[in-house]
């Protein structure tokens, strides 16, 4: 049977799992965003909700967030209760104990499942394997200074420090920072760098440890309809779609 998707968010990432359709193994059968006319844009055979109750009166699977992380908060617990699996995109909402404690005892009570995709890196099944292993993790973001909110004419260093107060000093880092930390159960240190030269948001994540030492380095380019985001990003969501739907997995 094939997957049955909602999503929630008709926003850039929409438009791009929309661009990407027929790569989806799954159909969406459901769609629902505050501002009930940027739906219009996405998956015109989905029916367009405008209330939670009418979004989880339509029979599917799977709900995709990727909306907004008070969406997480708004809507999250209620999905997971009621049966319906939860793909949550605004991870940073997650670094918040309170949200993370009360999905998981909503997916219990429901017995469905929180996916959370890698996002804008990957590698993170070798950083959960090593988790509670782990002496050192640091994540090293460079971004056009546009992309940070700053104008420097040399690359320099913005932020160094913990990942909780990297998102809160720049909420734009916050679903890399977040991810990596709950793989590794372990909040990262975080040095961000604004740089001119780059061309794209570049993540390097070294996790050291009794394993060896890891390091993961992902250059992206930014995704076409905004570019705050890296590309790699939404084909992640796509991604994870696919791996709930799967037969075969490869981790
Ligand atoms: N995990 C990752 O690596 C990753 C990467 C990129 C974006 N994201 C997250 O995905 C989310 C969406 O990103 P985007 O670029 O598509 O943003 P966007 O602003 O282009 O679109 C978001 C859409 O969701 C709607 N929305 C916001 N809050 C809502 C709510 N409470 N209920 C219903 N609809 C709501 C907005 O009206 C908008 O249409 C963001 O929270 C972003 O942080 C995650």
């Amino acid at each position: 049977m094939s997957l049955r998707i909602g999503i929630i968010g008709c926003g850039n990432m929409a438009r791009i799992l929309n661009s990407e359709a027929e790569r989806i193994r799954g159909t969406v059968v459901a769609k629902m965003d505050t501002v009930p006319e940027a739906c219009e844009a996405v998956f015109p055979d989905a029916r367009k909700c405008l209330t939670l109750e009418e979004f989880l009166s339509v029979p599917m699977d799977l709900a995709v967030e990727i909306a907004s992380q008070e969406a997480v908060r708004q809507y999250g617990a209620e999905i997971l209760r009621r049966g319906v699996s939860l793909l949550v995109s605004s991870i940073g909402a997650l670094m918040d104990g309170e949200t993370m404690k009360s999905l998981l005892r909503a997916a219990e009570e429901g017995n469905a499942h929180v996916y959370l995709p890698s996002g804008a890196v990957g590698g993170l099944d070798a950083i959960s394997a090593v988790r509670g292993r782990i002496n050192s993790l640091k994540i090293i973001t460079e971004k056009p200074p546009a992309s940070l909110g700053v104008d420097v004419e040399e690359r320099r260093l913005l932020f160094s420090g913990p990942a909780g107060e990297a998102v809160k000093r720049f909420p734009a880092n916050i679903n890399v920072a977040a991810v990596v930390s709950i793989a590794a159960d372990r909040e990262a240190e975080v040095e961000i760098y604004a740089d001119p030269g780059a061309g794209g948001n570049t993540h390097t994540i070294v996790a050291e440890g009794d394993f060896g030492r890891m390091v993961l380095r992902f250059e992206n380019v930014r995704s076409p309809w905004n570019p705050r985001t890296s590309f790699l990003a939404a084909l992640s969501v796509l991604e994870t779609i696919n791996f709930v739907s799967g037969r075969v997995v490869v981790r």
